[in-house]
């Protein structure tokens, strides 16, 4: 029981790591006022362009993904199930920024992958479709969230739980964006929005 705290313990601060933050750093800004203010891939993309994004994102997958893996090989199913809330909760409300992180979208996705990489892939799958038909990623990253319960419901009916727990985190922390949604001020992925870089 004692690893298994300690593995729990340490996924948290593995989702402290925030490569957004430390990104914008190096760039002079402080992303938590920029754009968005979200310390997520989305917001990178935005202030700091493509390269950034992509840092951004496969460090928050990352994370996700490595924390569940290890935390399975060495204390089995329950253990890397306990990491994917810590993980995420590292992420979301990390001690070492101040409890300002991101909305758990990339990280949630490599946590998952980590305990059943087709769920993961069927989420990925809402979301892409999401992204294209919206334009926005909030739209994409919502709809995948809202997807993870139905999909575990088909194939993994242990998770049904935690995916409806993440569902619900992630659809909370993007509540400024569904009151941008509904004013019709939520701004489009930059991909798809030539005015900004
Ligand atoms: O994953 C976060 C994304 O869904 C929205 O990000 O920066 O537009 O609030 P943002």
């Amino acid at each position: 029981i004692g690893i298994m705290v300690a593995i729990v313990i340490a996924a948290y601060f593995v989702g402290n790591i925030s490569p957004s933050t430390i990104l914008a750093k190096k760039h002079g800004i402080d992303i938590k006022k920029e754009g968005s203010g979200n310390a997520g891939t989305t917001n990178a993309l935005r202030v700091m362009g493509k390269k950034a994004g992509a840092v951004t994102l496969v460090v928050d997958v990352l994370k996700g993904l490595l924390s569940v893996v290890i935390a399975g090989l060495l204390c089995g199913q329950g253990c890397a199930m306990l990491c994917v809330i810590a993980v995420m909760l590292g992420h979301i409300w990390p001690i070492l920024y101040k409890f300002k992180g991101g909305k758990g979208v990339a990280t949630c996705f490599g946590a998952v992958a980590g305990l059943n990489i087709l769920v993961a892939l069927c989420a990925l799958g809402v979301l892409v479709l999401g992204v294209l038909i919206s334009k926005r990623m909030s739209v994409g990253s919502m709809l995948a969230a809202l997807s993870f319960p139905v999909f575990c419901w088909f194939l993994e009916p242990d998770f049904i739980y935690l995916a409806c727990v993440l569902a619900l985190v992630i659809i909370i922390k993007h509540r400024a964006n569904i009151a941008r949604l509904l004013h019709g001020q939520e701004p489009k992925l930059s991909f798809f929005d030539k005015e900004i870089k």
